[in-house]
């Protein structure tokens, strides 16, 4: 698939589904213990380096960027979908959130005081992941914290439904090998610190499988 496919299938299905989508996850994290330590501890790296705001980068519907807030975090949301963000204003108006890409962020080199990439590389072709990640490491400022959340596997899943939506285009969804992940966040200059990797819970049962959680940074050397 080409980034033009990826990037038209990605907005054009969120698009659809956005507005049931943040229905459906709004309070998802309550039942999520461990998901929630890993974004205290980001939420704790990001305070004490004190380097800049936050870009929840596929923020969606802005659920996690407002927990991020919550948490003392400057942060603003960015992502491809327009509805997305049309959503998350509307849900969250006190945060600011942005339409853009992943691929080629609107942010100045070594501007970000930390980054969340949260299950939203999911649907990114893994040939392409080092482009994302190129992109991610150019606007950290160094020494910034990085956390990315992921679906753990080897498999390409092609999804033609989902959110109660027939979909408008297949969207395919990656599970990756943690190792395999770690390797392409290293050589893009992200070294990983921290690795949770967690069964599926009772409400990913059983068409989910385990979620993989990578705490980085930005070398301040590199
Ligand atoms: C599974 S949802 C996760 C949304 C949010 N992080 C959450 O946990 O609720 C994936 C999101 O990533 C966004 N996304 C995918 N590829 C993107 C890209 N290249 N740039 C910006 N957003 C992207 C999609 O539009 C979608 O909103």
């Amino acid at each position: 698939m080409t980034e033009a496919e990826y990037l038209h299938t990605t907005r054009t299905v969120y698009d659809a589904v956005a507005v049931d989508y943040e229905k459906l996850l709004r309070d998802e994290l309550d039942d999520k213990p461990l998901d929630r330590a890993m974004l205290a501890a980001f939420a704790e790296l990001v305070r004490a380096a004190g380097l800049g705001p936050v870009a929840d980068l596929g923020c969606g519907p802005g659920r996690v960027t407002a927990h991020l807030s919550s948490l003392g975090v400057d942060v603003f949301g960015v992502d491809l979908s327009a509805e997305m963000i049309a959503v998350a204003r509307r849900r969250h108006p006190g945060l600011r959130f942005e339409q853009g890409s992943m691929t080629a962020l609107d942010l100045a080199d070594n501007t970000l005081g930390g980054a969340l990439v949260w299950y939203s590389t999911v649907h990114t072709p893994p040939e392409l992941l080092p482009k994302v990640f190129a992109e991610c490491h150019r606007v950290l400022a160094p020494g910034a914290p990085l956390l990315l959340a992921f679906k753990v596997g080897d498999l390409r899943r092609p999804l033609g439904q989902a959110y109660g939506h027939e979909l408008p285009l297949t969207l395919d969804v990656y599970w990756l090998a943690p190792d395999h992940l770690a390797a392409l966040l290293n050589e893009s200059g992200l070294p990983v610190d921290a690795r949770l990797i967690r069964e599926p819970d009772a409400s990913e049962k059983p068409r989910q499988g385990q979620q993989g959680f990578f705490l980085t940074h930005k070398p301040t050397e590199s």
